[in-house]
């Protein structure tokens, strides 16, 4: 069981309400929220840089990232060698993805992906161990 606190989370504004409900419903987290913070029209690569940052500097170890497919913002936040973005739309994925790839930021599509479903995939996400072993070797050649 991992033992993260604080997250970071962003969005853009397609995702801007599934933020709010993820915060809501996880609120023993402490949560580095980077916006966006409305439905006002903005460009996700500038959401994917901020998690970047955040993940770069060492102030999380996970986050979590939305917009309406949850393509556009994990392009962008993968534009970092630290960050391992996955996109996730079931519990499967993000189990998965914890245990072979040590993805630390999630990303998830607001308009694909509904909101039980979601919480089902971060809850999943925060809890499951990266396996190690041979799984680390093959991330370890991500570069
Ligand atoms: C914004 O309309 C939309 O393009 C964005 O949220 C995302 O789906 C991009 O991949």
């Amino acid at each position: 069981m991992c033992m993260i606190e604080k997250i970071a989370i962003a969005c853009d504004h397609g995702g801007y309400s599934l933020k709010e409900a993820i915060k809501e419903r996880f609120s023993s987290f402490e949560w580095m929220d980077l916006g966006t913070n409305s439905e006002e029209s903005v460009d996700y690569p500038e959401f994917g840089k901020a998690m970047i940052e955040a993940i770069e500097k060492g102030d999380v170890e996970r986050g979590i990232l939305i917009c309406g497919t949850g393509i556009g913002i994990s392009i962008a936040a993968n534009r970092s060698p630290a960050v391992r973005a996955a996109l996730c739309t079931d519990t499967t994925m993000a189990r998965l993805t914890r245990q072979h790839n040590d993805a630390n930021v999630l990303a998830l599509g607001a308009r694909v992906t509904g909101p039980e479903t979601a919480f089902d995939i971060v809850q999943m996400f925060l809890t499951t161990d990266f396996e190690g072993g041979r799984h680390a070797r093959r991330v370890e050649k991500l570069g």
